[in-house]
């Protein structure tokens, strides 16, 4: 069915459905109605599309942040009531995280997002590399000129560059583009700036602090693709972001004449499952954003059904120094198996919060201490890489370094290196709660153990101060997440949730019922 629903969607192409959805605003009946009788598609599917995001039928007037950090602060009552002097109760609604860690108590009014004292200045920006790859843009240009050079000299760089996606699983780029390359017929290019995971906030620095590095690296692949069109798949938390992109794609369409690559951007509409490649694609095509089965991948068979280069903002951010300075100067950084530099988003406990550019292999202890300052209060805790990252105790951060293959050793995960930190005083029960509710909430509900998995932990954990949890029943919940989930939102809950009860046993026992213990 959603294979038919897929081409019928594609038979239009461009603009894609999920434009038109959100062009529509507000959910109602007549606005699903108009939309699919334009586009010559079913109605109740365009409405089992509508109905699954949270900003379709959301008439708010202003959204406070409950992402992780927003909501360790404790500076959501403050936010809360200053919005109150302004808005009604009902025009207040909630965004799980608008990538304003670094200060934390974010919110967002009429398309802008400000911190708790209202500002909403540049995300500062710190590295201690002579060369970096995400320094300041010179020479636009120069960076167009060289995405536009011999395909084959651009293939050649980035494989010499062992450039490996940031978006959090770390597949080595040149090997995903050659794959799909190797597909005839038509094919797209989309960039992932869904950055869901609350706490991280570089992929925003990149979209809005530098937007052309974004540019010029999709263009390089599409390059290589012989695609015409990109679509930068934009989350919904990030309105800030679409003027800066519209105007740098404006600028790149003056300079290189009408012929150019057609630039696109797709809003979503606060649904963090839509970050996953393929409920991405189903959300540009306009369909329900369930994860798709794989394979086929996307290289072969992505967006309209056909092969598409999925990648992540710093991914593509990254091509354009590598094609400067060749692939072997990237490689040359890191570890050898991590090559090139890494952006942390470090959030607001940190001495020195905002993003940071190291070396890959750069030790994690520098990071925290050195570069970051430390701490502002006393923490317990890390949580790197999102709520499907690792949770590590403070004094991990001695044996860790920032690459894939330190945090995978030691059972935690680099994912996309947002590093949050968690205050001695916040109780390990309510971070973990808190975490199994943003999975409930979020889950796309296409397989049974995480749609029924999720909500069930979140329950057990929201009454376990009254009613301790059966720890075999926990494990056996754990397990089937795990080894059932068709995608990593059920099937990475189980790592920072054993992390916790591995790490922090003192801390769970009072809600653990004795004897099922592992
Ligand atoms: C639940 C879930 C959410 C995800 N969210 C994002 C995201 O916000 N941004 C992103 O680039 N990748 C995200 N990913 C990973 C993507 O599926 C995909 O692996 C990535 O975009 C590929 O780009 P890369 O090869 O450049 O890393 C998510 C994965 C899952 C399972
Ligand atoms: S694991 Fe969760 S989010 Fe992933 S496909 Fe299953 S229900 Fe959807």
């Amino acid at each position: 069915m959603s294979q038919n629903l897929r081409f019928l969607s594609g038979r239009h192409g461009v603009p894609s459905q999920m434009e038109d959805m959100n062009a529509a605003g507000i959910l109602s009946a007549a606005a699903i109605r108009e939309t699919a009788q334009r586009r010559g598609f079913p109605a109740t599917a365009l409405y089992g599309a509508a109905s699954f995001y949270d900003f379709l039928r959301d008439e708010k007037k202003a959204h406070v942040c409950t992402g992780t950090v927003c909501r360790m602060s404790g500076k959501e009552p403050e936010v809360r009531k200053q919005l109150a002097a302004r808005f009604s109760p009902d025009e207040i609604g909630a965004m799980a995280c608008v990538g304003h860690c670094y200060q934390a108590g974010g919110f967002e009014v009429g398309g802008r997002t400000f911190d708790a004292s209202g500002l909403a200045g540049a995300i500062p920006y710190r590295t201690t590399l002579a060369d970096p790859v995400f320094g300041p843009v010179e020479d636009i240009d120069a960076l167009f000129g060289a995405a536009l050079a011999d395909a084959a000299e651009i293939v050649a760089q980035l494989s010499a560059s062992g450039l490996r996606g940031r978006g959090g699983a770390g597949f080595p780029f040149a090997r995903k583009l050659q794959s799909c390359a190797a597909h005839a017929g038509e094919k797209y290019l989309v960039c992932n700036a869904d950055e869901g995971d609350p706490g991280a906030f570089s992929d925003r620095f990149l979209l809005e602090q530098r937007t052309e590095l974004v540019l010029a690296g999709m263009l390089a692949a599409a390059n290589v693709l012989g695609a015409r069109t990109g679509f930068i798949y934009l989350r919904a938390e990030y309105p800030d972001a679409v003027a800066i992109i519209e105007a740098a794609i404006e600028r790149y369409k003056l300079s290189r004449g009408a012929d150019g690559f057609d630039f696109r951007i797709v809003r979503g509409a606060g649904s963090y499952v839509c970050g996953e490649e393929t409920a991405l694609l189903n959300s540009i095509e306009g369909l329900r954003p369930e994860v798709r089965v794989r394979p086929p991948f996307p290289a072969e068979n992505g967006l309209f059904g056909r092969p598409t280069l999925l990648s992540n903002v710093e991914t593509f951010a990254a091509i354009p120094w590598i094609l400067a300075r060749g692939g072997a100067a990237f490689a040359a950084i890191g570890n050898g198996r991590s090559t090139g530099t890494k952006l942390l988003s470090l959030d607001h406990l940190f001495v020195r919060p905002g993003v940071l550019e190291v070396a890959m292999g750069t030790k994690l202890s520098e990071v925290v201490y050195d570069l970051g300052g430390g701490f502002t209060e006393p923490v317990k805790a890390l949580q790197v890489g999102g709520p499907l990252g690792g949770v590590l105790p403070i004094d991990y951060v001695k044996r860790l370094s920032v690459d894939f293959e330190s945090f995978q050793e030691a059972g935690f995960l680099l994912g996309h290196a947002s590093i949050v930190a968690i205050p001695q005083a916040f109780p390990m029960t309510e971070f973990l709660t808190h975490l199994f509710e943003f999975m409930a909430d979020e889950s796309c509900g296409k397989c049974f153990p995480c749609r029924l998995g999720t909500r069930k932990g979140a329950d057990l954990l929201a009454g376990a101060a009254q009613q301790p949890i059966d720890r075999n029943l926990f494990d056996g919940l754990l397990d089937t997440l795990e080894h059932g989930s068709l995608c990593a939102l059920g099937g990475g809950l189980p790592l920072p949730a054993r992390n916790i009860l591995t790490h922090f046993p003192d801390e769970m026992a009072a809600y653990f019922a004795q004897g099922g213990a592992k």
